[in-house]
């Protein structure tokens, strides 16, 4: 696997398969890589001939008081996995060379990036539109492949590809769980056993209401009612939000359920953020 650190090495790399008439996908992450990285890396492979991992905590996501400085870092571990996991190369930019001092672009969907996490994350997605925008500039990939636990992110992504035209083929990867039930996230590394357990919480939760939803349910706010109140029954939870949404467009959905929906919930859990969804009636969570 080629390691490389800088814009002009990726573009090389891309330009020699592209020129040997081989398509290149990018999975986009910001490292201390987990199964579901790796799963999205094994899958990419489905979509284009050689595969690039981009490996870069970017601090344009992260508020003030966010936890871009203690995020989980592991270069060695992760060009390991991403490594065994079929990667051809992985792309790990310092930060000086992804930003110039002082940029003056952002790239914001508006849409879709003011409510769920948008609401109380202001600058997350437009750090994330504006991240991803350089990277597929620079990598210049045909195809890049997201996770649907970042249901919102891969949205707005799509939204994103779609309105700027960028070449590049956006694909959903189902979302990974724990055999518990827990999904997959960098961040469970700050958990405690016990934050662990509860954290729980997040997956039965979507599972008792994707059940009811199955059982016939169709009434919105009855579900939204539901994993609100599995979630504050647990006291070291503090519910950012509990919600029912239009699958495609976001948008809340109020009284009966007539169309895809995700039920997506959001929490603090000991000052670690957890998110979870599923779309009800596709998936089974938990
Ligand atoms: O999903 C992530 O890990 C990040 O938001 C991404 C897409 C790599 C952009 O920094």
């Amino acid at each position: 696997m080629e390691i490389l650190r800088s814009r002009e090495a990726v573009r090389r790399w891309t330009a020699a398969h592209h020129a040997a008439g081989r398509t290149v996908a990018l999975v986009p992450t910001m490292g201390f890589l987990h199964r579901a990285h790796t799963d999205l890396m094994r899958a990419a492979a489905d979509h284009a001939d050689v595969v690039i991992a981009s490996i870069f905590v970017n601090p344009t996501q992260f508020g003030p008081d966010e936890d871009f400085d203690r995020y989980p870092r592991d270069e060695s571990g992760d060009l390991e996995k991403a490594k065994a996991a079929g990667c051809a190369a992985a792309f790990l930019p310092s930060v000086a060379e992804m930003y110039p001092p002082n940029p003056s672009t952002r790239v914001t969907v508006a849409t879709l990036s003011t409510h769920l996490c948008g609401a109380s994350r202001p600058v997350f997605f437009d750090g994330i539109c504006t991240i991803v925008a350089k990277l597929f500039h620079i990598v210049g990939c045909d195809v890049a492949v997201f996770g649907e636990k970042d249901f919102q992110q891969l949205a707005i992504i799509r939204r994103m590809v779609r309105d700027l035209d960028f070449p590049v083929r956006i694909v959903g990867h189902p979302l990974v769980r724990e055999p518990d039930g827990l999904t997959m996230s960098s961040r469970n590394a700050y958990l405690s056993p016990a934050q662990r357990r509860d954290a729980l919480t997040l997956s039965k939760a979507l599972a008792e209401a994707d059940a009811r939803f199955r059982a016939g349910e169709r009434d919105a706010d009855t579900l939204r009612a539901l994993l609100r109140g599995r979630l504050e029954a647990v006291g070291s939870i503090a519910v950012d939000y509990a919600e029912l949404v239009d699958a495609e467009t976001l948008q809340p959905v109020l009284g009966a359920i007539d169309r895809p929906t995700l039920a997506a919930v959001a929490v603090d859990l000991g000052g670690t953020r957890l998110i979870d969804n599923t779309v009800l009636g596709r998936d089974r969570p938990g």
